[in-house]
């Protein structure tokens, strides 16, 4: 029997040591800025063993080893980490401050067919950035008269193939009315219903790390980025790096939403915090 199928992968008893574990946090924490530790033992775990099984590592310690020299591996472990959880319309409210009050302002300094930049960064299977494209749709009449470009981001690269393929669960489509899942979805299959391809094509996907200047700089300036239920994930220091490099991808002027947990004072220390009726919002100064 392998070491794998045993499940004894070390000495101490447990399948992997103390040691290994905070070497395997903190290698996903330099990575991700996603802050693991002991008292996730049982999930790290699940997703360490699976690893290594897949990879066929002969052990824990040589598995570490291979992270820091096999980039595709790393790329899976950190795929298997990520927490993916999103729903469509989630907190819609900050859907109603884009069109109502963010938008508006945007475009006082902006001619018709402007293009208008905006991010979902993370977006995990595509249901925020999918959600910002039917919101507007659906409620923003200005919607043709300027060229919105959607483009939706995340570390993991297996969730970002989910969302190109576009299907989703009851689960997911909970919070949309009827009558947008029949507009916007193809009809129900194995319990999921795919958005239809004029939708899909409407937002483009593209990986990215969001404490990774060089990586988030490469996806260009925008006017409007949602960062929501990521920094959560942060300590500090990673929440620091974050911050200064979403300051960075916003144009001069340009809004950054956060998720209704993640209203940092760090954040308005660089921001202007503004309060729109539907939500409290952060924005580079217009000068900055
Ligand atoms: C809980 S989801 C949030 C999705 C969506 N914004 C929402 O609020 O519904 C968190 C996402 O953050 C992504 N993530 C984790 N670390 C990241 C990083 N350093 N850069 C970019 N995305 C990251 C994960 O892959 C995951 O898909």
């Amino acid at each position: 029997m392998s070491e794998t199928a045993a499940g004894d992968f070390s000495s101490s008893g447990m399948p992997i040591s103390a040691r290994e574990l905070e070497d395997i946090c903190n290698f996903v924490y330099d990575r991700t800025g996603m802050l693991f530790g002991e008292q996730k033992r049982y999930y790290i775990e699940r997703r360490v063993i699976d690893r290594i099984t897949q990879s066929g590592s002969a052990s824990v310690r040589a598995y570490i080893s291979m992270l820091r020299t096999d980039s595709r591996e790393a790329e899976r472990l950190i795929n298997s980490f990520t927490i993916n959880e999103t729903y469509f319309y989630r907190e819609e409210h900050q859907l109603t401050c884009l069109g109502r009050s963010i938008l508006p302002d945007l475009i006082t300094s902006r001619g018709a067919g402007d293009k208008i930049r905006i991010l979902s960064m993370p977006c995990s299977s595509g249901e925020e950035p999918y959600s910002i494209a039917i919101w507007l749709l659906e409620n923003w009449p200005l919607v043709d008269a300027y060229n919105i470009e959607i483009i939706g981001s995340d570390i993991d690269t297996a969730i970002l193939r989910d969302a190109i393929e576009g299907y989703y669960g009851q689960r997911s489509l909970a919070r949309l009315s009827d009558d947008i899942v029949k507009r916007y979805f193809e009809p129900e299959q194995d319990m999921q219903r795919r958005l239809i391809g004029d939708l899909r094509e409407s937002v483009t996907f593209r990986s990215a790390n969001i404490i990774d200047r060089a990586s988030f700089s490469a996806l260009g300036k925008f006017d409007v980025i949602f960062c929501r239920n990521l920094l959560i994930y942060f300590d500090d220091a990673a929440r620091t790096t974050a911050v200064d490099n979403l300051y960075e991808a916003l144009s001069a002027g340009g809004y950054a939403c956060l998720g209704h947990t993640e209203s940092m004072a760090r954040m308005s220390q660089k921001f202007e915090t503004v309060r729109f009726a539907d939500a409290i919002v952060f924005r580079r100064a217009r000068g900055g």
